[in-house]
């Protein structure tokens, strides 16, 4: 008899717990995992967590009201009837993925409009992440090609034997490149390049500027002399890379720190933390009772985490 009145506070804080675990987050309690465990392959890229195929099963949002993987990393497989690529938004900006390493949280992008646009491609926006910024970052030093369009060096000054030498070296001048209703003359410098005079001179008298990060190796190994004259479309194609994190989330750090792979909402909102059991957790898989992943089971994040966690 006396054991009953702490049977019940018992029971009561049973369900306290519950409330507060399945108040916190805006998802059920549990999900169907078969959204999260798929690894698509697009081409020869394989896509899964935090990247995410926007054309899988019923949409990125169709199928649930969540992702599972980070709000702008969804990657379309466009087919255009002979090989399927594999195509990320960034800013509005059609970058084709030519790689993911998962093991080192890397992405390799070329430009789409750089790989379609034939051997002296033009390229037409600067590199900008968008609301993307939040996952995306350059790897660390990289380099640049700046590109200047529709400039208008004539008349130069009577004698500006600066103008006319780096016109003979960094104007482009391959057949196939084509420049765009307003002509013009076309340059393409690498950072080290440029200096800062030219480049003002440059900004005066060109209609255009765009740069473009590239691969510095790749770069460096290149015939830098040659650039213009189609060497550049080359180093285009060969990509630059991205870093992909979650630091800039808490929440979801914390819950990939334990194995657990992030929900987010279209406008970006965390909704919480998918376990491998299909439970729903607001924080993180400890308490859910999952088995512990192997470590080959989803790839270089879960390898990484495992580290981290030796280390704590
Ligand atoms: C989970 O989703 C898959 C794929 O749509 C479906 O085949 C399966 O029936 C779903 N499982 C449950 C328990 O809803
Ligand atoms: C893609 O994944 C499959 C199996 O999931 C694996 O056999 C293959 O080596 C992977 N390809 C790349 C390029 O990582
Ligand atoms: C990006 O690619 C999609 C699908 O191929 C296409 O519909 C869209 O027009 C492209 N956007 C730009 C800015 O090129
Ligand atoms: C390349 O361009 C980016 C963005 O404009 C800039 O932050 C970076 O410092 C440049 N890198 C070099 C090596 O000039
Ligand atoms: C590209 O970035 C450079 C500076 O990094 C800027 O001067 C230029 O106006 C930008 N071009 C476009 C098309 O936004
Ligand atoms: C540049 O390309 C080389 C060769 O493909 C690759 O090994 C390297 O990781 C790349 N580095 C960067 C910073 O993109
Ligand atoms: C570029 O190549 C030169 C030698 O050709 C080398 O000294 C330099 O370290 C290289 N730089 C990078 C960033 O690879
Ligand atoms: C580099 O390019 C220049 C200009 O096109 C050319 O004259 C030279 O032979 C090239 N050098 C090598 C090593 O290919
Ligand atoms: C974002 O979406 C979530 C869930 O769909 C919703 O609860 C939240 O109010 C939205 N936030 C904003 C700023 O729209
Ligand atoms: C993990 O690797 C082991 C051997 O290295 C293999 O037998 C097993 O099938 C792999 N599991 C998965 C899920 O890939």
């Amino acid at each position: 008899m006396a054991h009953l009145p702490l049977l019940l506070l018992f029971f009561l804080l049973l369900i306290g717990v519950h409330a507060s675990v399945s108040h916190g987050s805006p998802l059920p309690p549990t999900y169907n995992t078969s959204i999260c465990s798929k690894s698509y392959k697009c081409g020869d890229v394989n896509i899964s967590y935090p990247f995410h195929l926007s054309d899988a099963i019923g949409g990125t949002y169709g199928y649930a009201p969540f992702s599972c993987g980070y709000t702008d990393l969804d990657i379309t497989c466009s087919w255009d009837g002979r090989k399927e690529t594999p195509i990320i938004q960034l800013n509005g900006n059609n970058y084709t993925v030519l790689d993911i390493i998962y093991d080192s949280y890397i992405i390799v992008l070329a430009d789409t409009d750089a790989l379609g646009g034939g051997s002296c491609p033009r390229v037409r926006h600067n590199v900008t992440f968008g609301q993307a910024y939040e996952w995306l970052q350059y790897t660390g030093p990289s380099d640049n090609l700046t590109f200047f369009f529709g400039c208008n060096l004539l008349p130069l000054p009577p004698m500006d034997p600066g103008l006319t030498r780096f016109a003979d070296k960094y104007q482009i001048n391959c057949k196939d490149f084509s420049n765009g209703p307003n002509g013009g003359d076309s340059f393409v410098f690498t950072s080290g390049e440029l200096d800062p005079k030219t480049e003002s001179e440059l900004d005066r008298r060109c209609s255009q500027i765009i740069v473009v990060p590239v691969n510095r190796t790749i770069l460096n190994l290149s015939n830098q002399s040659a650039l213009p004259s189609g060497e550049y479309g080359q180093v285009l194609k060969k990509g630059f890379e991205l870093a992909w994190t979650s630091r800039k989330d808490e929440q979801c750090y914390q819950c990939e720190r334990f194995q657990g792979q992030c929900a987010y909402s279209q406008n970006r909102t965390f909704l919480g933390c998918l376990c491998s059991d299909g439970k729903v957790s607001t924080k993180d898989c400890r308490n859910s009772g999952a088995p512990p992943p192997t470590s080959n089971s989803s790839g270089g994040l879960q390898r990484w985490q495992n580290k981290e966690i030796a280390f704590l």
